[in-house]
């Protein structure tokens, strides 16, 4: 079930089966594909680059740029990988996406196959979602049986074989080298970047590696033209895409609409907070790996620009809310309880920081902490931003230092003190 400003990607999700490609083509499923084939591989990446789709995996990098960044054709083979190992604490849309309507996903493939000429794309997806991956299957085999896959697709000469393959459920492996790592058959960490995958990536061959919904938005891209894609959204975050709202709402769950739309509004649509009688305390814009917001930012537009600008990022777009019956410290805890397990080992200040963050959280959490901790949190901090190999480390900051600029006197608050002489979190767990 999903609620929706713009029924593109979600449009039919509540229909019976909307998985099936029975479903998908009478909602025009594949219409795109006979348009892009028509196509010269230019005019399709151009297309993309003029709607200004940028990645909805996190980063926000501009989608055509990426796939104008490949090298031109040597002879030899070139790839296409589609990150669907969605795994960022608060994050579920794509896999939503990929059990409501996965023939997106495999229309979107085939065309960006043929645009960068591709003939062996992979789905990489995260190894615990094993009906993701049984309905991933079942998409792939009708997409063959219809010709939409296979040797000379609808007649035009290209050829394409997709391949799914489940990772075993490292976090790390969404990370895009080490998602390729992984592919190859190796233990999964980052790689030196540059070269870019673009330029050397899987088997060292040039490679594009994009999000689901980036790819399972690039069909209603080439149905409706760059024109109508750029008419949505803002000036420099273009289109619509899936804010997944979780936590302390009404109605948690996938809420398709423009980027630029606030949380104020997308509260709205999920009915508001759980209770009357506690008003929101803070929430992530994308993920626990993006800095907190609190009440104040409830009319931050959700763009990358303007959450940028108010201190954040935009991020995966999980909108993770916490009501004021929160303790913000325990919530902190538990999200690096996650990085330090998830750490994958290879560079020291991730992989000590982590660990020292866990130790110094879990003591405060627990009432044996000291007030010089906040500063230690944060110096642990700095050594870990922008001293780490891959964007895990620089995320894992974020929860520290944002939950101690606003929530510092609650962290001093779990100290013993006169109000609370054994220290510890001052909340109750029940209520
Ligand atoms: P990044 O900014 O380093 O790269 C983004 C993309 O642009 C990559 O595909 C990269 O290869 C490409 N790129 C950048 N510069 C390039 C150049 N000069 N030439 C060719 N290609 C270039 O970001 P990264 O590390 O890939 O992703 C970090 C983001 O991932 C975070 O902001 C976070 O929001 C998100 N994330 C998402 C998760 C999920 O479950 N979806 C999990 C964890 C993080
Ligand atoms: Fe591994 Fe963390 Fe270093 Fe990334 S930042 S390479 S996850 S240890």
């Amino acid at each position: 079930m999903a609620t929706t400003l713009t029924p593109i990607l979600t449009e039919f999700w509540d229909d019976e089966r909307s998985w099936s490609m029975e479903t998908y083509e009478r909602y025009d499923g594949y219409q795109a594909l006979r348009t892009a084939l028509g196509m010269s591989q230019g005019d399709l990446i151009q297309t993309v680059k003029d709607s200004g789709l940028r990645g909805r995996g996190g980063a926000g990098f501009p989608t055509g740029m990426k796939w104008g960044f490949l090298p031109p054709p040597d002879g030899g083979p070139r790839y296409l990988v589609v990150n669907a190992d969605e795994s960022e604490p608060g994050t579920c849309k794509d896999i939503p996406l990929m059990m409501a309507a996965p023939h997106f996903l495999i229309e979107g493939v085939v065309i960006t196959s043929f645009a960068i000429g591709c003939n062996h794309a992979f789905i990489y997806l995260r190894g615990e979602v094993v009906h993701v991956y049984r309905r991933l299957m079942r998409a792939v085999e009708e997409a063959y049986a219809k010709g939409f896959l296979g040797k000379n697709i609808l007649g035009s000469g290209f050829d394409l074989d997709v391949t799914v393959h489940a990772g075993a459920g490292a976090y790390i492996c969404g990370e895009e080298t080490a998602l390729l790592d992984s592919l190859e058959g190796r233990r999964g960490q980052p790689r030196l970047k540059p070269p870019f995958p673009a330029v050397a990536g899987l088997y060292a061959r040039p490679t594009v590696v994009n999000n689901v919904e980036s790819i399972a938005s690039v069909p209603a891209i080439i149905r409706h033209g760059a024109d109508w894609f750029t008419g949505m959204g803002t000036e420099k975050s273009t289109g619509f895409g899936l804010f997944s709202l979780s936590g302390h709402v009404k109605r948690p769950g996938q809420y398709e609409a423009p980027l630029g739309i606030t949380l104020r509004e997308l509260l709205d649509m999920a009915g508001g907070m759980r209770s009357e009688q506690h008003g929101l305390k803070f929430w992530t814009p994308g993920g626990s790996s993006t800095p907190i917001f609190t009440a104040e930012h409830l009319d931050v537009p959700l763009d990358f620009e303007s959450v940028a600008a108010a201190g954040s990022m935009l991020g995966t777009r999980a909108l993770q809310i916490f009501d004021e019956t929160t303790c913000v410290v325990r919530a902190v805890d538990r999200w690096i309880d996650f990085y330090a397990h998830e750490s994958c080992g290879k560079c020291t200040p991730c992989r000590e920081g982590n660990y020292w963050m866990k130790q110094v959280l879990h003591r405060l959490e627990h009432g044996q902490g000291i007030e010089a901790d906040l500063d230690k949190l944060l110096d642990i901090c700095d050594n870990i931003l922008g001293r780490s190999f891959c964007a895990l480390g620089d995320g894992a900051t974020s929860p520290v230092t944002s939950s101690i600029q606003y929530f510092r006197d609650e962290y001093l608050r779990h100290l013993p003190s006169a109000e609370n002489p054994e220290g510890g979190c001052p909340f109750d767990p029940a209520a």
